[in-house]
């Protein structure tokens, strides 16, 4: 369940100045040299049209079009309802909004778990019918066979370990993976496996800040972190956690940029008054 308390913590605009190489277009290439450079990924989610255009014009070097939609667009409490088709609606009104970012597509639960060549059907789904550029499958050597028949067919595959919100119910908790030794034991070994077989990245969601620097500096390609601290190689979050229109989802690794549902609350509700009291539309506003 992603509810929590609400804190807005404010604006963090900074004026400093960040080191990065500017690409016309991102790539899976890409990734892997800003890696290489030292340059921090940025990576956020979108699932419509019209957020998408803010997201990628804002210049976010990656976009995700998680199945986190499940419970942010479609309101459902865990990741596990969102179908392969939804996933693909959302991903195919992505696409017609970028111009630079990498977009990555979550494979959701049921449609790549029970065997590979579902795995690649699902992948290839994707690919074919929303234009996106990559898919990002949870889980470690579980799931390795799918991950390399998909890959076989030249779709590019992100990784995802740590918490994998699709096993909610194996894992019983949304609390911090791998503290114990034997769980970040297994989870390093996963990350290797997936660097060799060819994974061009990896999320790493909520684990401990030392193993996300453990595992970002034992492979060469990038970590994305969320709640995994600032050694990940990236970072990604919900793009409406980061504009506080979850504003009952407060975990400690969220930093909110904006409190939108009191500013979108407040506007609302003055539309209705201005309705009522007859005050909208005035006569600029009429033909
Ligand atoms: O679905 C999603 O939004 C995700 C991120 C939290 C990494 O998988």
């Amino acid at each position: 369940m992603r509810v929590q308390f609400s804190t807005f913590t404010g604006n963090f605009h900074k004026n400093m100045s960040v080191a990065k190489k500017e690409y016309k277009r991102v790539t899976t290439n890409t990734l892997v040299e800003m890696k290489g450079n030292k340059e921090k990924i940025s990576m956020l989610t979108a699932y419509d049209y019209s957020m998408a255009k803010i997201v990628d014009g804002a210049g976010v070097d990656v976009i995700l079009v998680g199945d986190s939609a499940s419970n942010v667009m479609a309101g459902h409490e865990t990741t596990l309802p969102i179908t392969l088709d939804q996933m693909i609606y959302h991903a195919s009104s992505v696409v017609r909004a970028i111009k630079r970012a990498l977009i990555v597509v979550d494979l959701p639960f049921g449609s790549y778990q029970s065997d590979p060549k579902e795995a690649l059907r699902s992948a290839i789904r994707i690919m074919k019918e929303s234009g996106a550029h990559a898919v990002k499958v949870e889980g470690g050597k579980e799931v390795k066979e799918s991950i390399k028949r998909i890959l076989n067919a030249g779709i590019p595959v992100m990784g995802h370990l740590g918490l994998t919100p699709q096993s909610i119910y194996k894992f019983g908790t949304y609390t911090v993976r791998a503290k114990e030794e034997e769980e970040a034991k297994r989870l390093k070994e996963d990350a290797l496996m997936l660097e060799k077989i060819g994974c061009f990245g990896m999320v790493l969601e909520k684990i401990p800040a030392t193993l996300t620097k453990e595992v970002s500096e034992s492979v060469s390609i990038p970590t994305i972190g969320i709640g995994a601290g600032r050694h990940a190689d990236g970072q990604v979050l919900v793009i409406h956690d980061l504009l506080g229109i979850t504003h009952e989802f407060n975990p400690r690794f969220l930093r909110r940029y904006m409190n939108l549902y009191d500013d979108m609350t407040n506007a609302i509700s003055q539309y209705v008054d201005d309705v009522k009291s007859k005050d909208f539309p005035n006569e600029n506003e009429q033909y």
